[in-house]
């Protein structure tokens, strides 16, 4: 009897931390996901790498763009893409939800 209380309460408490993890975009290395995910494209600097800005990238460090797109815009875009440019692979099914809302303020932070 007791062991089994012991057990649910293990239990419960891996449940609670992994719901904790994922309730907190900090632990998510959104350095490592833009290195090898979005660099690419967008640039160790976030201007653009050639391959980038033939296929359409903004310039990140741009204040003016930046402040004309919000937040959800981006976690959309990041999410599904742009329907209207098939070169921006949507990245819904390669990261979670978690992961591309905490790239969002990563990308902003090329701007300040
Ligand atoms: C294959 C090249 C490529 C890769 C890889 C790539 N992007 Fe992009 N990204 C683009 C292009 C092209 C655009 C411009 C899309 C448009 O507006 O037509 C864009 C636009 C964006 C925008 C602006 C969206 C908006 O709504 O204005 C954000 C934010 C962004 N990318 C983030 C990322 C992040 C984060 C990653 C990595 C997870 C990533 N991108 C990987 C090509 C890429």
């Amino acid at each position: 009897m007791r062991s089994k209380v012991i057990v649910s309460l293990l239990f419960l408490v891996a449940t609670f931390c992994l719901g904790f993890s994922n309730v907190y975009a900090d632990d998510i290395d959104t350095t490592t996901i833009y290195a090898e995910k979005c660099a690419l494209c967008h640039g160790g600097d976030g201007k653009g790498t050639s391959t980038g800005i033939d296929f359409g990238t903004k310039d990140f460090t741009d204040k003016e763009w930046q402040a004309s797109r919000t937040d959800d815009e981006f976690v959309n875009s990041i999410t599904h893409g742009n329907p209207e440019n098939d070169n921006y692979i949507p990245f819904g099914d390669m990261l979670s939800e978690d992961e591309i809302k905490a790239m969002v303020p990563h990308v902003r932070a090329f701007a300040h």
